[in-house]
């Protein structure tokens, strides 16, 4: 009995060591890897895609048109929330012009990760405040915050996307 309950604390030090070794490998630390996934890659110019298209046509609704109709417009503002989601991970890993020539990221975004991640950080914050606006409180702050947004994709490109 002893034996058996010495041999599973052992074995179980033993596991607990080699997760610890691998979570820690300078690999993932770095961040300088090329080992995004080329389905990664596109997955993120698929999302920007996606979220130009929806931006636009709020945009249009709600600063050109000036719609009342909350719910149409709440289609497009809850679509871009969930889709700005997915874009903080996929910059976690550094995607070279070599390796991905169909990206238009520009190195930049992991030698000054703290600025690009504020950047993010700001628009996806911004998005999140739109949608609210648009559910319960002022369409016309929701306008003047879309507006706003639509500066912040072009800071955000000026600094970290190739023309
Ligand atoms: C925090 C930075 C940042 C913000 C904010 C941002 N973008 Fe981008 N965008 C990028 C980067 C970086 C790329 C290049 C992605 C790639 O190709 O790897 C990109 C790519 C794109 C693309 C082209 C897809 C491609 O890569 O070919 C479109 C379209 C686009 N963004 C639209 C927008 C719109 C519209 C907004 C605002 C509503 C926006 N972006 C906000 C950084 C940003």
């Amino acid at each position: 009995m002893l034996s058996s309950v010495y041999r599973l604390t052992v074995s179980l030090l033993i596991v607990g060591f080699l997760s610890s070794a691998y979570a820690d490998t300078p690999v993932k630390k770095s961040g300088l890897t090329t080992n995004i996934s080329t389905e990664d890659v596109h997955l993120r110019i698929d999302t920007f895609d996606e979220i130009d298209r929806v931006f636009k046509a709020l945009r249009f609704k709600v600063v050109n048109q000036r719609s009342t109709n909350r719910e149409g417009s709440l289609e497009y503002s809850s679509q871009l929330v969930e889709l700005s989601y997915r874009l903080p991970d996929l910059f976690d890993t550094l995607s070279s012009r070599e390796s991905f020539p169909m990206s238009r990221s520009r190195p930049e975004i992991w030698s000054q990760k703290a600025r690009f991640d504020l950047l993010m950080d700001e628009f996806v914050d911004n998005l999140e405040q739109i949608d609210d606006q648009i559910k319960t409180g002022d369409l016309s702050k929701a306008g003047r915050l879309i507006d706003e947004t639509a500066k912040g994709c072009r800071r955000c490109h000026n600094a970290y996307r190739y023309k």
